[in-house]
C-alpha cells in the first residue's frame, strides 16, 4: 500500500513588485524556501495590464541556481552576457542553469489583448554544481508532450515521468519533476513522487482537494506544500482544477542568499557581488 501524502501547509501568493517595477505575485520566497528545498521562489506573473509588466527586468545577475520560466500567455523577450537572445512564448520554458554566473535582461510583451503571463520557479544547485558551466535547456510548446489519463486528467510533462513519457528537460541535478496538470470536474488525479522529496503544488485555476485527509479545497493562487509520502491525490467536485505539480530532492546545505545570487556562505556572497561591480563576475562565456 503506497502512502498517499497529506497536505502539510497552504497558503495564498502574495503581491509584490520586483525588476524594474513588475507587479507579480510571490508563491513563496526567501522566508518560505527552508520548507521547500531545493526550491527557492515561485512568481506568478500573470497580468492583463502592460503598465504592470512592461517595464520588465532588466540586466542582472545569477549564479548558484537555475530559474526556470514557464509562458502561458505572452512573451518574454530574453537575451544574455554570452551573446544569446531569444524569445520565450506561450507555452514555451526555458530551463537556464546559471552556474557559475550569468547576467541577463527578461522583458516581457504581451499578446494582441495585452495578456502576458507565465511562472518562474527558482532551484538551487547543491555546492558541488553551484559554479558549474551556465546552460539552457530552451523547450518549445510542441515538445513538450501532453498524457491524457483515463480519469480524465491532462499533464503537460516538462520535466518528468507519466505513463511511462518523459518531459524533454532531463539530467537536473536536483532531480525535479515540473507537471502542468489540468483536471475535468468530478474526478480524481494521482501521480507516484519519490520519498522524501520535497512536492508543492500550485494552483493556476479552478479548485480541487489536495490530499484524501480532508484538507479543505485550494483555489486559484494557492501554494498547496506536502508532507512525505509515496504519491499524490487530487480530487475535483463540481468545479476543474489546473496547477502545476513539481517535486526535487533536497540539497540540505546552508543557503547565502542575496537577490539574484545564491551561495552557501556570506563570503561566497561578497565574492560573487564584487566580482560582479569590478567586471570578473563571468567565468565561463
Ligand atoms: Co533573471
Amino acid at each position: 500500500m503506497k502512502t498517499v501524502r497529506a497536505v502539510s501547509k497552504t497558503w495564498k501568493s502574495k503581491p509584490t513588485v520586483e525588476g524594474a517595477g513588475v507587479h507579480l505575485k510571490r508563491a513563496f520566497g526567501y522566508h518560505e524556501a527552508p520548507l521547500l528545498d531545493p526550491f527557492l521562489l515561485l512568481d506568478d506573473f500573470r497580468s492583463t495590464d502592460p503598465a504592470e509588466y512592461l517595464p520588465g527586468f532588466p540586466w542582472h545577475p545569477h549564479r548558484g541556481i537555475e530559474t526556470i520560466t514557464y509562458m502561458l500567455d505572452g512573451e518574454v523577450e530574453h537575451g544574455d552576457s554570452m551573446g544569446n537572445r531569444g524569445t520565450i512564448s506561450a507555452g514555451d520554458v526555458q530551463w537556464m542553469t546559471a552556474g557559475s554566473g550569468i547576467i541577463h535582461q527578461e522583458m516581457p510583451k504581451g499578446d494582441a489583448n495585452g495578456l502576458m503571463g507565465g511562472f518562474q520557479l527558482w532551484a538551487n544547485l547543491p555546492a558541488s554544481h553551484k559554479m558549474m558551466e551556465p546552460r539552457y535547456r530552451d523547450v518549445k510548446s510542441r515538445q513538450i508532450p501532453s498524457v491524457f489519463l483515463k480519469s480524465g486528467a491532462t499533464v503537460r510533462i516538462i520535466c518528468g515521468r507519466v505513463n511511462g513519457v518523459r518531459g524533454p528537460v532531463e539530467d537536473i541535478v536536483t532531480d525535479p519533476e515540473y507537471l502542468d496538470v489540468a483536471i475535468p470536474p468530478n474526478a480524481r488525479f494521482s501521480h507516484p513522487v519519490k520519498e522524501g522529496h520535497t512536492v508543492f503544488a500550485y494552483v493556476v485555476s479552478g479548485a480541487a482537494a489536495f490530499d484524501e485527509d480532508g484538507s479543505p479545497p485550494c483555489d486559484t493562487g494557492t501554494l498547496v506544500h506536502y508532507g512525505d509520502g509515496e504519491s499524490v491525490a487530487v480530487t475535483t467536485a463540481m468545479e476543474p482544477v489546473r496547477f502545476l505539480l513539481v517535486s526535487g530532492k533536497p540539497i540540505g546545505e546552508p543557503v547565502a542568499w542575496r537577490g539574484p545570487i545564491v551561495m552557501n556562505t556570506q563570503e561566497e556572497l561578497r565574492i560573487a557581488f564584487e566580482e560582479y561591480g569590478k567586471g570578473t563576475f563571468i567565468k565561463h562565456t
